[in-house]
């Protein structure tokens, strides 16, 4: 596994080695830091006028979890948001015509045990394509503020190439978005949703850890088995994630390799395309899915809405 600093390399290139496990990291740019400081400029009209990564020490975690819960529909489905997601995913060399998106998301993890549900869902160790991510998918994550090892989120490398037994194979994506988002808002004191995770035990160190200053971006594999590192930085962490497929691995059925992914449904009905937001086209969607849902005007297109699973 090779770690890539500001990698020049073109994205036809970039993509195959993500698929052998390597992680690229960018420095901070305009255009991330634009995404990043808008961020910021939401989170910090939300919490005013507490200092957001300060807030928990002084906020009820009911009123907490009050404050998160809209602000992060609020940024995911901005205009504004779209507008510097697309000038991000141009200025890092994603193809226009061939590039598929979904709308990034908001992650809060807080710190020392303050809440761990729900808006704040601490990851255990997953790979994305338990939760029906097709096996390309490239995951592209961003720090809003800075942060430390000890509030970051850790690769388990070993399980690159280890399959992991696992509960995926109870999971449908289309009965997780009807259900687990829904109610999301609601779990604070525990998370009922049905998560896959691994059910045996699992040799998590040594891991493998990145920090970088805010707007800095992480990309790697959905297929790396990673999880939300325990928060015992005395600060909450807030960061965006983000995750794209390029049109000729999806048709291919490429990516990385998928050794335990037993889920059922996909999330290609969430990804658009960065040219024209047109949808992954009926014939590819097929490949990951033969049975789609569908109803008289033909495939059910469900509109992009915002959990998943995170880092
Ligand atoms: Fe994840």
């Amino acid at each position: 596994m090779t770690i890539y600093f500001d990698s020049p390399v073109a994205d036809d290139v970039r993509r195959q080695r993500v698929y052998r496990g390597d992680v690229f990291v960018f420095s901070p740019r305009p255009s991330t830091l634009a995404l990043a400081g808008f961020a910021q400029q939401l989170i910090e009209e939300a919490f005013s006028p507490l200092a957001p990564e300060q807030a928990q020490h002084t906020l009820e975690v009911g009123r907490f979890v009050e404050i998160v819960a809209p602000l992060k529909p609020r940024f995911i489905h901005h205009p504004t948001t779209r507008k510097l997601l697309l000038e991000l995913l141009e200025d890092i060399g994603l193809d226009r015509d061939k590039t598929y998106f979904d709308v990034p998301r908001m992650r809060v993890a807080t710190s020392d045990d303050y809440l761990n549900a729900g808006v704040a869902y601490v990851l255990h160790p997953h790979r994305d394509i338990w939760y029906g991510s097709p096996p390309c998918q490239l995951n592209w994550w961003i720090p809003v503020y800075p942060f430390e090892s000890e509030s970051s989120f850790a690769f388990h490398q070993r399980y690159w190439d280890e399959p992991v037994p696992n509960t995926s194979d109870e999971y449908n994506h289309y009965e997780w978005n009807r259900v687990g988002r829904a109610s999301s808002a609601r779990q604070v004191t525990s998370d009922t949703r049905k998560q896959p995770h691994a059910t045996a035990p699992l040799e998590l160190e040594p891991d493998m850890r990145v920090v970088c200053p805010p707007g800095g971006l992480l990309l790697f594999s959905g297929a790396h088995l990673h999880s939300t590192v325990p928060n015992t930085s005395g600060r909450t962490r807030f960061s965006i994630d983000f995750r794209t497929a390029h049109f000729d691995d999806l048709a291919a059925g490429g990516g990385a390799p998928a050794i335990d992914r037993h889920c059922t449904g996909t999330t290609l009905f969430e990804l658009q395309r960065l040219r024209d937001s047109a949808p992954v086209p009926e014939e590819v969607i097929r490949l990951y899915d033969p049975n789609p849902p569908v109803d008289r005007e033909g495939l059910v297109f469900k509109p992009p809405a915002g959990a998943g699973a995170g880092m």
